[in-house]
C-alpha cells in the first residue's frame, strides 16, 4: 500500500508525479476491509477483504446481488460506520483515526450521499430542502439560497423551488436529493441505488444526470445499482460477491 507520510497537522506530503497515474488523483482508497456482524450467537462475514481505489472525477457502479454488502461497504467509505479491520484513506489520509465528532465534520465538508429514499423533508419546499447543509455550516442566508437556486437549476428544477417534496414526482425528488448532497461541493459522492424506486425512463434520466454532473465538476461517484445497462455507462464496474470487490472496465 502507498503510505504517505502524514504531518502532524494533518498535511499530506504529495506523491511524486511517478508515483502518480498519467492525469489521475486517488481521492478514496480503501485496503483489506473487513465487516462482521454478530446476531446472538451468529457471526456473519459481510466484507471479508474489500480493497477499493477511487481517482479524482472517477463513476465507479457497485452491483451484487441483495444481501451481498454493498450498503454496509457505502456506509464504511462514507465513514458512517467503522469496519473490523482494514482502512480507509481520503487523499492520503486515514480516515478512521479520527474520533466521531472529527469524522462528521470531514463528512459534511468532502462527502455527499443519496440515498433510495430521497429523505427530504416534507414540510419544506425544494429550495429549503437544498439549503439545510448551508444551513447546517451556518452560512448567511442570501449566500445559501443563492447556492441552493443554482443547485435547482442544475438539476433542472429551478421552476420547482417552491414546491413541496409532496408536489413533485418521484424523479423530481431524487433531483432534489441530488441537489441536496451537492451543496458543499464534495469530492466523493455515494449513492445508495438512487433510482431504486424509478420507473426505467426516470431512472436513466437521473442517471444521465449524475454522470454529467460527475463529470461537469471532476466529482468522483460510487454509484450502488441493481441496474447492469446502468452500470455499464460507469468508469469501472465492482461486483461484490463473498464479501470481495471485483472492479473491471465497463465492456461497452
Ligand atoms: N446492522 C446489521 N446487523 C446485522 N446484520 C446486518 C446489519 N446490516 C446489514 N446486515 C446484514 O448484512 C447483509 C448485507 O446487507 P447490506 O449491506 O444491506 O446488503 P445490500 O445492500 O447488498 O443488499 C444482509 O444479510 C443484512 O441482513
Ligand atoms: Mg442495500
Amino acid at each position: 500500500m502507498n503510505e504517505s507520510p502524514i504531518q502532524p497537522d494533518g498535511e499530506v506530503s504529495r506523491p511524486t508525479a511517478q508515483q502518480l497515474p498519467v492525469n489521475a488523483a486517488r481521492v478514496l482508497e480503501a485496503r483489506g476491509l473487513r465487516r462482521v456482524y454478530t446476531m446472538g450467537s451468529e457471526r456473519l462475514e459481510i466484507l471479508r477483504q474489500v480493497d477499493l481505489d477511487l481517482d479524482e472525477g472517477e463513476i465507479l457502479a457497485v452491483v451484487g446481488t441483495s444481501g451481498s454488502g454493498k450498503s454496509t461497504l457505502l456506509h464504511l467509505l462514507g465513514t458512517l460506520d467503522r469496519p473490523d479491520e482494514g482502512q480507509v484513506h481520503f487523499r492520503g489520509r486515514d480516515l478512521f483515526v479520527m474520533n466521531d465528532q472529527d469524522l462528521a465534520r470531514f463528512r459534511n465538508r468532502n462527502l455527499g450521499f443519496v440515498f433510495q429514499f430521497h429523505h427530504l423533508l416534507p414540510e419544506f419546499t425544494a429550495l429549503e430542502n437544498v439549503s439545510l447543509p448551508g444551513r447546517i455550516q451556518g452560512l448567511g442566508p442570501r449566500e445559501v439560497e443563492t447556492r441552493a437556486r443554482e443547485l435547482l437549476g442544475e438539476v433542472g428544477l429551478a421552476a420547482r423551488a417552491e414546491h413541496k417534496p409532496g408536489e413533485l414526482s418521484g424523479g423530481e425528488q431524487q433531483r432534489v436529493a441530488l441537489a441536496r448532497a451537492l451543496f458543499n461541493r464534495p469530492a466523493v459522492v455515494l449513492a445508495d441505488e438512487p433510482t431504486g424506486n424509478l420507473d426505467p425512463a426516470t431512472a436513466r434520466g437521473l442517471h444521465d444526470l449524475m454522470y454529467t454532473l460527475a463529470r461537469r465538476h471532476r466529482q468522483a461517484w460510487i454509484v450502488v445499482t441493481h441496474n447492469e445497462q446502468l452500470a455499464q455507462l460507469a468508469d469501472s464496474i465492482g461486483r461484490l460477491e463473498e464479501g470481495t470487490l471485483r472492479v473491471h472496465r465497463p465492456s461497452v
